[in-house]
């Protein structure tokens, strides 16, 4: 028999792709202007034009042989030390070229720093709502997924949950900040709250707990007062897994890297568990066209002020119809609270009225639906009074 916990991974479509398929069905049959998509988390800005030349470039002017072939297994060293220098002009830290290892997307650097971290049955606590895949991943590498509620309708870390989900066996904990799918963004006392009682289970239990922050929409913050503390500067046992999906608009090039923070003891036989657990999931090295790339455009975001005005103009219509959102600081989604017991009968209704929103249950957050608003806007001004009219019908 083969390995039917993977058959099943393979055959049950997560909610997300369900709605995004049945969007596509739905599309067909009464016109693409006529259903407003709210499903998934597809950027919907254009790369920036500085990532379009340096790839024209690349392709002109580089050895096409060297290109296209494989680089080391952590990746090319001067991207590496570009990122290196990056991150310690941008945050005050140290750290060097060998501290990154270069990845196909956060969902890559997770699974490989999960992999490298986890032996059989240790728990990796993360905060619901939480990105589904985290469950899937922390699994699939032998560990137990512990999911602790956040703080009642503020989506903010909940530290008396926290503290009592906190045991011998735990091994990480991931954040991520900003968050899918509540677009909530950890203050900086809730990060320095978070470490200091990581470094005091870590001491009562003489083992660390590693953090592992989960970084896609690090540069998708809409206010300038909003600020995304680098974890390296708070928590030496700390695991960055960052991904440009987002911030450069490239999901389907699967670009993205592990940093490991240098000042973490055991730092040397943590990097080498990241390079083993790459190797041992078949990774072999990044695309190379695309760590070139990131030596280039390592400080450019996609422009954001599409999902900002998309962020203000929905926060404020769905809260003048009488829905109860929680307004999002950064990513982009909103997290928007069922008017009835159950999630997934409002998003069912919602279909009724031609709007795709997920139920937050595979999200560990019942009660709420996400929308993500990474849309055009004029399909997002569109569905308004389809919101007003979904919003009515609970009157
Ligand atoms: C919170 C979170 N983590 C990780 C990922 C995976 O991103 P990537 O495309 O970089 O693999 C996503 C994608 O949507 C996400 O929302």
């Amino acid at each position: 028999m083969i390995n039917q916990k993977n058959v099943r991974l393979g055959t049950v479509r997560s909610s997300i792709r369900e709605l995004f398929e049945y969007g596509k069905r739905r599309k067909a049959e009464i016109g693409e202007e006529n259903v407003f998509d709210f499903s998934i988390g597809n950027p919907s800005v254009p790369t920036p034009p500085a990532v379009n030349a340096a790839l024209k470039e690349i392709i002109d002017t580089y050895d096409p042989v060297l290109l296209h072939g494989y680089t080391s297994a952590q990746g090319d060293f001067e991207t590496r030390k570009t990122l290196a220098d990056y991150t310690n002009a941008r945050f005050g830290t140290s750290l060097n070229a060998d501290c990154f290892y270069l990845t196909c997307g956060a969902a890559a650097s997770l699974t490989i720093v999960l992999n490298a971290l986890l032996n059989e049955g240790d728990e990796v606590i993360t905060f619901a709502p939480f990105f589904p895949e985290y469950r899937v991943f922390t699994e699939q590498a032998g560990g137990k997924f512990i999911p602790v509620k956040s703080e009642d309708d503020t989506f903010h870390i909940d530290f008396e949950r926290l503290e009592s989900a906190i045991t011998a066996h735990t091994k990480g904990v991931i954040i991520n900040s900003p968050n899918n799918p509540s677009g909530v963004v950890y203050t900086e006392q809730e990060i320095k709250q978070l470490t200091n009682l990581l470094k005091k289970y870590s001491e009562k239990y003489s083992n660390p707990i590693y953090l592992i922050s989960d970084e896609p929409y690090r540069e998708l913050v809409y206010d300038k007062s909003t600020k995304v503390p680098c974890v390296f500067n708070y928590y030496a046992h700390s695991i960055v897994c960052y991904s440009y999906s987002k911030s450069l608009s490239l999901p389907g090039e699967r670009i993205g890297y592990v940093g490991v923070n240098c000042e973490m003891p055991n730092f040397s036989e943590v990097y080498a568990a990241v390079c083993g657990a790459g190797r041992s999931l078949g990774f072999v090295c990044a695309p190379n066209l695309f760590q070139q790339l990131i030596k280039k455009v390592y400080n450019v975001t996609s422009d954001v002020s599409v999902y900002k005005r998309n962020r203000d103009r929905m926060y404020s219509a769905l809260t003048e119809y009488g829905f109860k959102v929680i307004k999002p600081e950064g990513a982009f989604y909103m997290f928007v609270k069922s008017p009835e017991k159950s999630a997934v009968d409002f998003c069912e209704r919602a279909k009724k009225y031609e709007i795709l929103i997920v139920p937050g249950d595979d999200f560990g957050g019942e009660g709420y639906a996400r929308i993500s608003y990474c849309v055009a806007p004029d399909m997002l001004e569109r569905a308004l009074p389809a919101f007003e009219k979904l919003a009515a019908s609970y009157r």
